[in-house]
């Protein structure tokens, strides 16, 4: 394997990993809250799923020779990113929708095409999550749904989510094709298998229509179909403040930070308890193996 193939997929994967273990903690906020046991018992599978996903993924990593350990503390460290989405904050229960119908439907649109990447344990991780991607999106469009058709002051809730999480969703994608790195040898190597702007186009085509059913209003004056293309035409994206956030400096970097660290400390225990069982368990069936042979 050429060996930088090697490095942008894990490049690639553990930023992936990381964007799973990272958004649980926005939503992970609402499981106490959630407005129903039904809701409840929704967004806790959601939210394990999303640790499911992190932990597919760790271990597809794991075979191109890096350790999750290492990955783990890259992150910890700051020297690896995780999506820019995760830095913003979930100030209500629709945001818990928003999330669902957007970052996740975004999150499908970016991972349909990688089922069939190049690198094969990729590949096979990213079918099972998009399969559970496709659950969350509509869990997520379905409280918007409920939302939407509720009261006036339940309507304004997920037009006020809406208006804060669109535009840090159309970011997901990427930087705009003329100014992604590694866009070109990405898809020479068929890793990645469409651009950054097809990507974001394809997400605000599928997108448009199914906000105009909730009846909410995109907040983009100049959002219009073109009938020339067939595609929805939209505005400027601020990449300012795409730049800000990766750079650290978003709503909530440094409490999302924190919080891994306190929950990677608080769960020293059990990796510690986990090597020692192993080493337990390889001990004795080497005490086995010698009687046997004795
Ligand atoms: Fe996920
Ligand atoms: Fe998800």
């Amino acid at each position: 394997m050429p060996e930088a193939y090697r490095r942008t997929l894990i490049r690639q994967i553990s930023q992936h990993a990381h964007s799973e273990i990272v958004g649980m903690l926005p939503e992970g906020n609402w499981i106490t809250r959630a407005p129903s046991l039904k809701r409840k018992a929704a967004l806790l599978a959601k939210v394990q799923d999303e640790g499911g996903h992190g932990l597919y993924l760790y271990a597809a990593a794991e075979t191109l020779g890096i350790a999750r350990e290492e990955l783990l503390e890259l992150l910890l460290a700051g020297r690896q990113k995780y999506s820019s989405i995760f830095n913003y904050p979930t100030l209500t229960w629709a945001d818990i929708g928003v999330i669902g119908w957007l970052v996740d439907g975004a999150a499908i649109m970016n991972q349909i095409p990688l089922c069939r990447c190049s690198y094969g344990p990729y590949a096979r991780a990213m079918i099972r999550i998009c399969k559970e991607e496709s659950f969350h999106q509509r869990q997520g469009f379905e409280i918007m749904l409920t939302l939407c058709r509720g009261t006036p002051a339940q309507k304004a809730m997920a037009q006020d989510a809406l208006n804060r999480w669109w535009w840090p969703v159309l970011m997901m994608f990427g930087p705009p094709d003329q100014d992604s790195q590694h866009t070109d040898t990405a898809m020479r190597w068929k890793i990645k298998r469409f651009t950054n702007d097809e990507l974001r186009q394809k997400f605000v085509d599928a997108t448009v229509p199914q906000g105009h059913f909730l009846g909410l209003q995109f907040p983009d004056p100049e959002l219009k179909f073109d009938t020339e293309t067939g595609h929805w035409a939209f505005g400027p994206i601020d990449w300012a403040e795409f730049k800000r956030v990766i750079a650290g400096d978003g709503p909530c970097n440094r409490q999302r930070m924190a919080q891994r660290r306190a929950a990677h400390a608080a769960g020293a225990w059990v990796r510690e308890a986990a090597l020692a069982y192993a080493e337990k368990r390889r001990a004795r069936a080497a005490a086995t193996m010698s009687v046997a042979a004795e």
